[in-house]
């Protein structure tokens, strides 16, 4: 047990390192073919919300699902930066005044606060569209069947119906609390799509069938359940120190929560579960699936 933890934080470090790198390119300041100039206020921004820290957890998904059914690394690695960039966006303007209006995110003041709110705005909107141009960009080296299908899947995860709609009931939540369905909804849309796509991403690059894909998609819902409840579990147990972002805030807040609704000790059962369910739905791959099988336990008993 303790060899495999280490196994899994030294993939994870080590992916962590490489996904900063390849970010630290792609966010340079020099224009690519057919863009017309990078301003380097927006730039500076958007390499604020997107270098120097963050768990790089969607990335390693993509990493790990695909090495698990015999996807190429190097292109893994662009969708799991293209994914990183969307995630940034996502947080970005989750921070905004008009939205959770934090200060502190990844132990750095947040965009608009380093920068102003209009910059981190175009700051998120430029992480978003970026997102795409790297998945479609030739240095990813996949077919442009594989990139269709990424696209088109990452653009439902993120948009109206996923991520972005889910930031919508999540704010829509704390004037009118919804029920145990509300929330479950709420929370597979904006936290558990993503983490659904980074899983079914890495089956796409790997060009797997369609069996292997809805088990990885399978995974990745239960496990970014999981992710949004220890999220939710962490605000109230942590502290900003810990977690690089202020804590305390969804009770303050009236967040629509499944750990205010139900309280703690159903929220560590509820984890226990979907790990074990998120852990099962790997076996048929045997040894393989070590590392994400790791990874299911970490979300659920991360500590930041
Ligand atoms: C935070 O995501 C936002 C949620 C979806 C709950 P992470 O916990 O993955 O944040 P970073 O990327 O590690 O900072
Ligand atoms: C954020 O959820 C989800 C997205 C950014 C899409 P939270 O608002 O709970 O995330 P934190 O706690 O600010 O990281
Ligand atoms: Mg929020
Ligand atoms: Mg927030
Ligand atoms: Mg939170």
């Amino acid at each position: 047990m303790t060899e495999l933890k280490t196994a899994f934080e030294i993939s994870l470090k080590r992916s962590a390192a490489e996904v900063e790198a390849l970010l630290r390119i792609v966010l340079s300041d020099a224009a690519l073919s057919d863009e017309i100039t990078r301003p380097a206020n927006l730039m500076a921004a958007m390499r604020h919300g997107a270098l120097n820290g963050g768990k790089r957890l969607r990335p390693f998904l993509v990493r790990e699902s695909a090495a698990l059914l015999g996807g190429t690394p190097e292109a893994a690695l662009r969708v799991g930066v293209a994914l990183e960039c969307l995630h940034c966006y996502s947080l970005i303007h989750d921070d905004l005044p008009a939205m959770d209006n934090d200060d502190l995110r990844r132990g750095l003041p947040t965009v608009h606060k380093a920068f102003d709110e209009a910059t981190a705005i175009l700051a998120g909107d430029s992480l978003l569209t970026y997102a795409f141009d790297i998945i479609a960009a030739p240095e990813t080296e996949i077919s442009d069947r594989q990139k269709t299908e990424l696209v088109l899947a990452l653009a439902r995860a993120a948009g109206a119906g996923g991520m972005a709609g889910g930031q919508a009931l999540d704010l829509a939540a704390e004037k009118s609390p919804p029920d145990e369905k509300g929330i479950e909804t709420l929370q597979a849309m904006k936290t558990g799509a993503l983490l659904r796509f980074a899983c079914e991403a890495g089956a796409i690059v790997a060009g797997s069938d369609i069996e292997d894909r809805k088990r990885l998609r399978l995974f990745g819902q239960k496990i970014g359940l999981a992710f949004q409840l220890a999220d939710d579990v962490l605000d109230l147990t942590s502290d900003a120190k810990t977690m690089g972002k202020a804590t305390g805030k969804d009770a303050a807040r009236g967040k629509g929560t499944l750990v205010a609704l139900h309280g703690l000790d159903w929220a560590e059962k509820k984890l226990d579960e979907l790990t074990a369910e998120a852990v099962d739905l790997l076996a048929p791959y045997g040894e393989k699936a070590l590392i994400l099988q790791e990874t299911a336990r970490f979300i659920a008993s991360r500590e930041n």
